[in-house]
């Protein structure tokens, strides 16, 4: 069955990492019509703003896109496009599979859980403003509609996937009307799901709890701010953002990204590692019916890191992003 999927390849190392991702699903010998955004620079060059060259007329049609880092300025300048697409298209769950990929030196082994992180609201509603010179107000907005959407999912979730126990992390103990209500939210929805245990974590003790024993956590459901940094913790204990895939799903779109960023202190060298972007594919190509294709590719990358001698910089070896990929293929057909 042929696809019809959007590449964003992003800015940075992102055209470098997408290509190869390319490269490793057609040699799987998956049938897609890439619908290829332009690059950003190429964009902004034709004085046009990234948001307005038909990229959502683009995943909206089409469904599914894969997507490569962008650049976002840290102080000042428009705000993310990565926030401004996930709202635009209400990518509500990001979902962070976090497992341990043999021949990655990491501080835990066996370490096998998923974070569901609400994605539209929390701090990032990017309501903020100066009360006076000096102070800032930064609006936390929790709503019951998009609490009780992303548990509804956590479940739905852990239901499709065979998981069998879900954290919900908060501080309502601080925040009891913001947090207090994600939390009666999580709790009404568990009701529901009697057959998924249901258990509850302040932040910070789940921080801890994370580090300490991960191989405690199944699935874990939270608020925006709590997500963002709990997926990026848990990663760190498998090797970090370069080994784990994202997905950013929708009612009828879902977006399938690396978490890392642009890395431009090696974009443009060949050195850049495709692994995230590739474990995102793979996500992706379940998503749309692929499983074998999946399965051979995620199999192939399961091979080069336990054999070890073809591994980029970043995770220990010296290959170049070719090199990594060409050998991706290879063992794939072997
Ligand atoms: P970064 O992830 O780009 O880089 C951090 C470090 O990790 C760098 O040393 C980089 O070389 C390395 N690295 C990252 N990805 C790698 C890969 N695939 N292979 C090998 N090494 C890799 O994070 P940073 O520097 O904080 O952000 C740079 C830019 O990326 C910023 O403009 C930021 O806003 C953007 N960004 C975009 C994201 C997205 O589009 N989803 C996510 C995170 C950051």
């Amino acid at each position: 069955m042929k696809h019809t999927i959007t590449l964003i390849p992003g800015d940075g190392i992102g055209p470098e990492v997408s290509a190869a991702v390319k490269k490793i699903i057609s040699a799987a010998g998956v049938d897609i019509a890439w619908d290829e955004i332009a690059a950003r620079a190429e964009i902004e060059r034709r004085g046009l703003d990234f948001m307005q060259a038909g990229v959502l007329e683009s995943i909206r049609k089409n469904k599914v896109a894969l997507k490569g880092p962008l650049t976002t300025a840290v102080v000042g300048g428009p705000p993310s496009i990565n926030v401004a697409l996930r709202k635009a298209l209400d990518l509500y769950a990001n979902v962070r599979p976090v497992k341990n990929l043999e021949g990655v030196q990491s501080r835990f082994l066996g370490v096998d859980l998923v974070l569901i992180r609400e994605n539209t609201e929390d701090l990032y509603s990017g309501l903020e403003h100066t009360v006076v010179p000096g102070v800032v107000e930064s609006l936390k907005i929790i709503t019951e509609k998009a609490s009780t959407r992303i548990a509804r999912f956590a479940f739905e979730f852990a239901r499709k996937y065979g998981r069998k126990k879900i954290h919900a992390v908060h501080k309502a103990n601080i925040m009891k009307l913001s947090d207090g209500l994600f939390l009666t939210c999580c709790r009404k929805v568990a009701e529901e799901y009697k057959d998924i245990e249901y258990k509850e974590l302040i932040i910070d003790n789940a921080c801890m709890q994370m580090v300490l024993n991960p191989h405690q956590f199944d699935m874990l459901v939270l608020t925006n701010l709590y997500g963002d940094i709990m997926s990026d913790l848990a990663a760190g204990l498998v090797g970090g953002l370069g080994v784990v895939p994202s997905g950013n799903m929708g009612e009828t779109v879902a977006v399938f990204e690396a978490v890392h960023g642009t890395a431009p202190d090696i974009a443009g060298k060949d050195i850049a590692n495709p692994t995230a972007l590739l474990m995102s594919a793979i996500l992706m190509l379940r998503h749309v019916n692929e499983v074998s294709a999946a399965k051979r590719m995620e199999d192939s990358l399961h091979t080069v890191y336990k054999e070890g001698k073809h591994l980029t910089r970043d995770v220990g070896g010296s290959a170049s992003t070719t090199e990594f990929t060409e050998t991706v293929i290879r063992t794939m057909k072997a």
